[in-house]
């Protein structure tokens, strides 16, 4: 029997800024206001100088790393879903491989924008069931306050930053991830992007000029698909896990907007007590969303062994899904495995590879070893 994929460490990580909406109103024609009442979102926390999506992911992974209490070099494979990687290459997953010292695991970016976290949470169970793999990293973070038009008041107090993830492992019993849903239409596309410095239209100084780098969105237009995507996916995998609304105890949106939440709460006829709602504290963290709400459900002990949840997410693409997972644990105690002195080896290891590499280079010059 194929094993599954249980959730055995979870880990966030937010800058240490906040903006709050009086912030906002500062610098662009807004008021707490509006803002609380069209979107329920009281303040966000955004990215500093040192901060970056690697630097809030890496910490978010070693932080679900300690609760699985897993070493780094047992973890298989990295999966970093992001729209604001740190490059278009390297993918941002090898660098928090290398941050971590997960020196067995291969890596990878996946793009699905705010349903990015479903989707990577559903490959990487996919692959744990298919017995190719048993422990992966599943990592959501963005940082979009890098790609967001600070001038445009239809945008700016939206989003937020901030990474979570979560460790999957193996196991035999019932539980894990049991059932997903991903979907998409493309015809949406231009809804909600970020037009420029892709193949499309390279980086030059007129699309600059264009502000083409900035997330451009039809709000509206996101509204009106999102509340229906987010009942449909639902229902949808629900019924793919064999299970009706009535066994969920617990769903786990994606972050946007309050209104939106509300609205496909009504939908399924759930009442609020059965769903987390944080984006007051974080605006929309994107992928992150998911894992974060998650973190904050377990730290307010709203998540029992046997429980069964929803995740269900929306964005960009268009791209939107839903997971149903069985609750598991209690789990084993957490460890402290990340003292400073295992951080300066990581550190250290990473800068002994990379001087190797020039020593390589120095000897070979335009030469190639011979294998
Ligand atoms: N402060 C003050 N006024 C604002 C504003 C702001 N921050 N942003 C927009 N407005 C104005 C608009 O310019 C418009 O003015 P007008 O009527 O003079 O043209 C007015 O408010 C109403 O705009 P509208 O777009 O109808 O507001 P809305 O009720 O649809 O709310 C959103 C706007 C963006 C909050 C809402 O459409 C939404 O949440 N959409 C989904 C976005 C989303 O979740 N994106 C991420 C998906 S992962």
């Amino acid at each position: 029997m194929s094993p599954y994929a249980h959730i055995t460490g979870w880990g966030m990580c937010v800058p240490q800024r906040v903006v709050t909406n009086e912030d906002l109103s500062k610098q662009v024609d807004t008021s707490d206001e509006w803002i609380r009442e069209r979107t329920g979102i009281r303040e966000r926390h955004i990215a500093g100088a040192e901060e970056s999506t690697a630097t809030l992911a890496t910490e978010a992974a070693l932080n679900a790393l300690r609760v699985a209490n897993l070493s780094p070099d047992e973890v298989d494979l990295i999966v970093v879903s992001t729209s604001s990687p740190e490059h278009i290459f390297p993918a941002t997953a090898c660098l928090v491989q290398d941050r971590i010292g997960a020196t067995k695991a291969g890596a990878f970016d996946l793009l699905a924008a705010c349903s990015g976290f479903i989707y990577a949470l559903n490959m990487a169970s996919q692959a744990i069931r298919s017995g190719s793999v048993k422990n992966v990293l599943v990592i959501g973070s963005d940082t979009l306050s890098r790609l967001t038009d600070w001038e445009d008041r239809n945008t700016c107090v939206l989003f937020g930053d901030g990474a979570g993830a979560f460790v999957l492992q193996a196991g035999e019993e019932l539980g894990g991830v049991v059932s997903a849903v991903m979907r998409s239409d493309g015809s949406g596309g231009d809804s909600l992007s970020v037009p420029a410095g892709g193949s499309r239209l390279p980086a030059s100084a007129e699309t600059v000029l264009n502000r083409q780098h900035y997330i451009h969105m039809n709000g509206r237009e996101v509204y009106r698909f999102a509340t229906r995507v987010m009942v449909q996916a639902t229902k949808e995998a629900v019924g793919k896990a064999d299970l009706t609304l009535d066994d969920i105890q617990l769903v786990i949106p994606h972050q946007a907007n309050q209104r939106i939440l509300e609205a496909a709460l009504r939908g399924l006829d759930i009442p609020p007590e059965r769903c987390i709602s944080n984006v007051e504290r974080y605006g929309n963290t994107s992928t992150a969303s998911i894992p974060i709400a998650a973190c904050e459900a377990i730290q307010q002990g709203r998540l029992q062994s046997g429980d069964w949840i929803v995740f269900v997410g929306f964005g960009a693409g268009l791209t939107w899904g839903a997971a149903v997972v069985k609750w598991t644990g209690p789990f084993l105690p957490h460890r402290e495995i990340y003292p400073a002195s295992y951080r300066a080896w990581i550190k250290l290891r990473s800068s002994l590879l990379r001087w190797l590499r020039r020593v390589e280079g120095w000897i070979w010059g335009r030469k190639f070893p011979e294998i």
